[in-house]
């Protein structure tokens, strides 16, 4: 977990787990969270299958996030497990959000700190109906977080307010906001903070939610792509 923390993200090759090997490392670190739009897996709900199916032009996870920021409670760590993958194409680009937060100046920082945003679930109008077959699918999830999270673990400030969820920050007026938003979704996408996960079939990555924003690259046609995914909230 310490190296998680550190790191922000690990990632372990060559892994051949079922999926209740999966369950069982994830659930030495915290509670798993069920995915609200999804029944997920038939004997593990808490996990999630992503597919990407070929030939769709949107595809699931592709616009920067960190995981359900929409909840009051989001996720701290999010463990991800391939399955199948394109044979070129389909990486996720993850981005450390407290270093992209420490590029700022100390007179924005401070000025971010005090802000809050709203965070909702169907901000880019993403049909999760299309890909999950859950209660929720047409519910809509809102609640509000900091612009600028404190991770009470690593004790650093990360950019919180991402593009898939974050409709505006509240005190500000319509303009202002876009601009701020637009500001840190530019910093945040910069090369220099981010890493770029070349999936392989058995790749495991853990990341911490809390410190990081993710997106999957839609850069592949004609293969699947497969994932399960498990969320977890900390042991205290
Ligand atoms: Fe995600």
């Amino acid at each position: 977990m310490k190296l998680i923390i550190e790191h922000k993200a690990i990632l372990v090759r060559d892994l051949q787990w079922k999926v209740k090997d999966l369950v069982k490392f994830a659930e030495r670190f915290g509670k798993i969270q069920n995915y609200p739009f999804s029944k997920g897996h038939t004997e593990n709900p808490g996990v999630l299958k992503i597919i990407n199916n070929p030939f769709e032009k949107r595809k699931f996870s592709s616009i920067w996030h960190s995981d359900s920021t929409y909840l009051e409670n989001p996720p701290e760590f999010t463990f991800l497990y391939a399955i199948d993958i394109p044979e070129i194409g389909g990486d996720t680009v993850i981005s450390n959000t407290e270093m992209a937060y420490e590029s700022l100046s100390s007179k924005f920082q401070e000025f971010l700190k005090n802000l809050e945003g709203v965070y909702v679930s169907n901000l880019n109008k993403i049909k999760r109906s299309k890909y999950f077959k859950g209660e929720n699918k047409f519910q809509i999830f809102k609640t509000c977080h900091p612009i600028i999270l404190l991770n009470k673990d690593s004790k650093k400030y990360s950019i919180y307010a991402n593009r898939e969820h974050t409709s505006h920050i509240k005190d500000l007026n319509d303009n202002k906001s876009n601009a701020v938003l637009k500001l840190l979704q530019t910093v945040v996408s910069k090369h220099e903070f981010s890493y770029r996960i070349n999936w392989k079939p058995g790749t495991l990555v853990v990341f911490d939610n809390r410190s990081t924003q993710h997106r999957a690259l839609v850069d592949y046609d004609t293969e699947p792509r497969t994932l399960y995914r498990i969320t977890i909230r900390l042991n205290n």
